[in-house]
């Protein structure tokens, strides 16, 4: 049996990527492993969003030359492969800088790996394409998925924020037909799935050709797939605010399965950045779009993605953060030091901000962000929330699962709950999970 070891860095769309060259690759006899000194064929799937995502990938692939000449002194071969998005921006450089390295494949055509595979018997190969042919159509179906199973909708962007990679290292913004997607779902839900994510670079710019000939906008294809059986609950990341159109908010509001959570990346609120970094609108639209979707779903969970010292970033720009943040009240967030990355419009500018600037600018963010998160969590202490129950839980006798919030919920219950939905009274909130009990159970000792 030929191993395989893959390891993925970064967003879900290189989480759902990892999971479908894995179905590539066990159709070419593979079994996966997680263990790397015993894998034939080695995948990392990386990230290029920030610096220090991509340099990870170096240092990975060094530990990875080593080993891959201790297996051969064993006489074994191993195949190293560079996919994701390091690859695509960074092609054939790739094998300049990591002689180990044997493939580099990048996003949009890794539904050829297993003829790269074949060709890098003999030489080193690169193919970083963006190809004519539906790198969907090239994968087979999709294996058995667990509880929750992501589902990509929607590839690349076309907004062209001025600090992201994504436009040059994922394409064009395109979106899959609903005909395909409907029969991944199906099959998602054959499989167990429950709970499905649609995921997009730009999900909710989301405009897939319909089984009608209409063109479908995210809202629509939510309301369809709500009303399948068998799929408890719908999340979709990740969103810019401009697409967030009366459609979608309504949904939320008539579709019990869309779960009340919504990640809506804002970066900054200061109006100055926003237009500096061609967001294309400024902070009190995003207060507005806020209420709105407040007044659809009045219990929705918010959360975002910042980024501080954007080149040119004074106090004042970071104080006015600070106040979109305290203004909106986010249930989770992600915050980053602006990094810049080659080939964007950003990383030409002259007015860096020092990095001991942003550091301290990062931890107050982070401090408040932190703060309403332990808030948000723990105002859910004495509640009853209904969990999806996922897999086993830390100890033995515990299952682990999500709120409709997505907080991770841990409860007693036995390994058959997983794969439904229960209601829980959320009896704690410890700094990463909730604890809670199964609702209306009977007391232990009642019988
Ligand atoms: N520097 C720092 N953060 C970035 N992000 C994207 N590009 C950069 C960059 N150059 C962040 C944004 C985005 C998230 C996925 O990563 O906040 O929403
Ligand atoms: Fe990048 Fe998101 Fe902006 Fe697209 S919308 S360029 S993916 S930050």
């Amino acid at each position: 049996m030929k191993k395989a070891f893959i390891k993925s860095y970064g967003c879900q769309m290189n989480v759902y990527d990892a999971t479908r060259m894995a179905d590539l690759l066990g159709r070419e006899g593979f079994v996966e492993t997680g263990a790397v000194e015993e894998a034939d064929v080695v995948v990392l799937n990386t990230c290029h969003i920030r610096e220090k995502a991509a340099e990870k990938v170096y240092s990975e692939l060094g530990r990875l030359r080593v080993l891959k000449g201790e297996r051969a002194e064993a006489g074994l071969d191993t195949t190293v492969v560079v996919a994701g998005c390091v690859a695509q921006a960074e092609g054939r450089e790739i094998l300049g800088r990591a002689p180990g390295v044997d493939v580099v494949v990048g996003p949009q055509s890794y539904h050829r790996l297993p003829d790269l595979l074949r060709r890098a018997r003999t030489e080193r190969v690169v193919d970083t394409d963006f190809p004519v042919e539906e790198k969907f159509d090239h994968l087979p179906p999709r294996r058995a998925a667990g509880t929750s199973a992501f589902l990509t909708v929607q590839e690349g962007c076309d907004k062209f924020c001025a600090f992201c990679v994504v436009p040059y290292t994922r394409g064009a913004e395109v979106s899959r037909p609903v005909a395909k997607l409907l029969a991944e779902a199906d099959r998602l839900v054959a499989g167990g799935a429950r709970e499905l994510t649609l995921i997009g670079q730009n999900v909710n710019a989301y405009h897939g050709e319909g089984p009608d000939g209409a063109v479908w906008s995210l809202g629509r294809l939510l309301r369809h797939l709500a009303g399948l059986p068998g799929i408890l609950r719908l999340r979709y990341t990740t969103s810019h605010p401009n697409d967030m159109d009366d459609d979608l908010i309504a949904a939320h509001r008539d579709c019990l399965a869309v779960m009340p959570y919504l990640h809506l990346p804002v970066q900054s609120g200061s109006d100055r950045i926003l237009a500096a970094m061609n967001r294309r609108h400024d902070a009190d639209a995003y207060r507005r779009l806020i209420d709105r979707v407040r007044a659809a779903r009045p219990d929705i969970a918010l959360s975002s993605d910042f980024i501080v010292g954007f080149p040119g970033e004074t106090d004042a720009d970071h104080a006015a953060t600070l106040r979109l943040v305290a203004d909106v009240g986010f249930a989770s967030a992600f915050s980053f030091k602006y990094s810049p990355r080659p080939g964007t419009p950003a990383a030409e500018s002259a007015d860096a901000v020092p990095e001991s600037v942003k550091s301290a600018r990062l931890a107050e963010l982070q401090e408040l962000l932190e703060r309403q998160r332990q808030g948000f969590n723990h105002a859910t202490v004495g509640r009853t929330v209904d969990v999806l129950l996922e897999k086993p839980g830390r100890h033995p006798g515990q299952v682990a699962g999500k709120s409709p919030y997505l907080q991770a919920v841990q409860i007693e219950a036995g390994i058959e709950t997983v794969g439904t939905v229960v209601p829980v009274r959320i009896t704690r909130a410890g700094s990463n999970s909730l604890f809670g009990e199964l609702a209306g159970a009977a007391p232990a000792a009642a019988a």
